[in-house]
């Protein structure tokens, strides 16, 4: 008697918070200047419910099994053994809202929280009145893929897919487990292995992680998400982590970090992007341009007139020497020891 007492203290407060969570995120919505549409209504079920309205998701089984064995592997079934959330409405009804209304009317589809008529962003805002607290994800309404309408279940599941329910869908095969598996996802509920899942929409990488110079992405060495944040972001182009686009590249590529004495200044100021077509390229190195020299020319132009003349001028154009700068700038990176990048 006294737990039941206490197990429906713990869910107005949880009530409350879901409430409360629902403004807050109206309010955020609204201050980023999001359409209306884009923020789910409180559904009236969840706003006038009161706690003996919560049946448990075993109370669904019997008429909805398919989702039920889903979503008994989900991280999100195994919140009942963490104590954190005992006294929180979970499973089901955290989506679905309270079910006993639904179950009393043998199914009345009026009568629980229907995602049928959704769109993505409100489904989104469903998902994020848990999911918003980590950096990760609390950017998520900044992103190109909420605004361009992708939401949480266009690249997640919402019941969980075990593997059994294999969709051999896979454009490429890629690492073991997606070998094995294709088009499936052992990881994070995802619809899909990365990059299947991403190259789903983005089709144009597919192309460019097949060029001559590329990152074995295709290969399943390395995944989109090892350089994007796929939830958003204040970076460009949603790349990974903070301060510049660079730290993408620098988690595998340390040493081009520095800080260097003397730095190249690009590399600050534009990132490695502005040199390298990093999904791939036919140019080695992944170079922008065909030869080093291209590259170099298009901001260092004016060293093209330097000592035109003189044959022991460094960049006597008349020399092939002269054509791959790297022979001598062979630190282009940044260097702690000259100037000019000799060493
Ligand atoms: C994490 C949120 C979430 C949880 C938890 C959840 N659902 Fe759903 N459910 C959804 C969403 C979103 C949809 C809309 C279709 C989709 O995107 O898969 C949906 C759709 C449905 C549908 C409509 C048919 C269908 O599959 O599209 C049924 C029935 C359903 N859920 C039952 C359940 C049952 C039963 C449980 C618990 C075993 C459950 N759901 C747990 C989010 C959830
Ligand atoms: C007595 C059987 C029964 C139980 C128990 C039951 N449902 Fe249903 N539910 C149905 C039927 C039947 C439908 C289909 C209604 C229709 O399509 O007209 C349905 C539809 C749904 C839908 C889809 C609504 C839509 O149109 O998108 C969701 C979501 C859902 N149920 C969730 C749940 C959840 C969550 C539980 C447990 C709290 C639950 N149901 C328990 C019978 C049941
Ligand atoms: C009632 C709160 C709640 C709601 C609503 C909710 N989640 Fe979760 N979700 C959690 C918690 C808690 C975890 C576990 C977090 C952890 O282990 O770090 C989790 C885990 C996840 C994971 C990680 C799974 C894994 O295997 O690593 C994904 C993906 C996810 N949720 C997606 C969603 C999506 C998509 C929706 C909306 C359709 C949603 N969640 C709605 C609370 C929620
Ligand atoms: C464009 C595809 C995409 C969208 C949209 C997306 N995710 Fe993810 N999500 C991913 C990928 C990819 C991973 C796995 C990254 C990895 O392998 O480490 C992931 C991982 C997760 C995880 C587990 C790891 C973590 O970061 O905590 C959670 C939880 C999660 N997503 C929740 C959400 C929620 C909630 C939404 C909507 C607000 C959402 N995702 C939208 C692609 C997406
Ligand atoms: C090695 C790191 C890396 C990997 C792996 C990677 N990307 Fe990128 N991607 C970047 C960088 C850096 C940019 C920004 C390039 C720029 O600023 O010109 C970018 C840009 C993009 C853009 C924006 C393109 C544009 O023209 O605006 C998309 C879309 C994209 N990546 C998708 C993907 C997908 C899908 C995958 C996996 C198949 C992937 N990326 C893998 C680093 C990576
Ligand atoms: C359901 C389709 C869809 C899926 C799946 C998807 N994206 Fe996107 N993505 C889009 C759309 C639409 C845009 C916005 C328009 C554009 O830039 O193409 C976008 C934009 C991007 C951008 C560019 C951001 C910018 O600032 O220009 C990157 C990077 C990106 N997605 C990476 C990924 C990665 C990584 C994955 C897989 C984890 C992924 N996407 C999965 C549809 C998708
Ligand atoms: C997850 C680790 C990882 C990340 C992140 C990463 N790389 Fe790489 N990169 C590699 C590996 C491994 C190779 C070796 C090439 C191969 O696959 O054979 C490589 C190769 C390269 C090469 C060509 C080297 C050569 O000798 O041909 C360039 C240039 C490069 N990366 C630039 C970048 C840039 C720019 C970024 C960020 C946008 C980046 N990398 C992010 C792992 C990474
Ligand atoms: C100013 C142009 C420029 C910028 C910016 C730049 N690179 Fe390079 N990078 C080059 C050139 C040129 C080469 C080829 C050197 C040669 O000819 O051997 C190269 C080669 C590489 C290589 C392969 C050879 C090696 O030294 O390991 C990697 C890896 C690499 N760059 C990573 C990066 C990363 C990571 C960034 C961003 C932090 C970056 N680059 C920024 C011009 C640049
Ligand atoms: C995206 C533009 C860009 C590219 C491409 C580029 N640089 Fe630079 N580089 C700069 C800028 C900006 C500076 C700083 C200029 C200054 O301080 O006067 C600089 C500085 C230098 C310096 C030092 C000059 C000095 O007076 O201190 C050398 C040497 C140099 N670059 C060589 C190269 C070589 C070799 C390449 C080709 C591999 C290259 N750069 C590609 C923009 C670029
Ligand atoms: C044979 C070695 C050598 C080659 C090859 C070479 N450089 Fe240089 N570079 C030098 C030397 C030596 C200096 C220093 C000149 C001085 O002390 O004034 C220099 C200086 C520079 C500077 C800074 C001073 C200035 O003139 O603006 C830039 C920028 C530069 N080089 C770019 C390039 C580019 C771009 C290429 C390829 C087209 C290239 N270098 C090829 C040796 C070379």
């Amino acid at each position: 008697m006294a737990s039941n007492k206490i197990l429906k203290v713990g869910m107005l407060t949880m009530f409350s918070i879901l409430v409360l969570a629902w403004v807050v995120s109206l309010t955020f919505s609204t201050a980023l200047g999001d359409p209306v549409e884009g923020s789910a209504p409180i559904p009236e079920l969840i706003a006038n419910a009161s706690p003996d309205d919560y049946v448990g998701s075993d109370s669904c089984m019997a008429c909805h099994e398919d989702q039920f064995k889903k979503f008994k592997s989900t991280k999100h079934a195994k919140l009942k053994d963490v104590a954190a959330w005992k006294n929180k409405t979970q499973g089901c009804e955290s989506c679905h809202g309270p079910g006993k209304q639904h179950i009393e009317g043998a199914g009345d589809k009026t009568k629980i929280v229907s995602f049928a008529n959704m769109n993505s962003k409100q489904i989104s805002e469903t998902c994020m009145t848990c999911h918003s607290g980590k950096e990760s994800h609390n950017n998520f309404r900044r992103g190109e893929h909420f605004r361009n309408d992708v939401g949480c279940t266009d690249c997640h599941t919402s019941h969980g897919s075990p593997l059994k329910n294999a969709r051999p869908d896979s454009i490429t095969f890629i690492g073991e487990t997606s070998h094995q598996n294709p088009g499936v996802a052992d990881v994070a509920m995802l619809k899909q292995s990365e990059p299947q899942l991403c190259m789903g929409c983005h089709t144009e990488t597919k192309a460019q992680f097949s060029k001559p110079f590329k990152h074995k992405v295709l290969e399943g060495a390395m995944k989109c998400s090892d350089c994007h944040n796929a939830h958003g972001g204040f970076e460009s182009k949603q790349t990974k982590l903070a301060v510049g686009s660079d730290t993408a590249c620098i988690k595998c590529h340390n040493d081009k970090q520095g800080p260097f004495a003397f730095e190249h200044a690009p590399l600050k100021t534009e990132g490695c992007a502005s040199c390298h077509s990093p999904h791939g390229s036919s140019n080695p190195k992944m170079l922008n341009r065909s030869t080093v020299r291209q590259l170099c020319m298009e901001c260092h132009s004016s060293i093209s007139n330097a000592d035109p003349g003189a044959p022991q001028a460094p960049h006597n154009q008349t020399t092939t020497r002269y054509l791959n700068c790297t022979i001598c700038h062979a630190r282009i990176h940044g260097s702690n020891a000259s100037k000019y990048f000799f060493r």
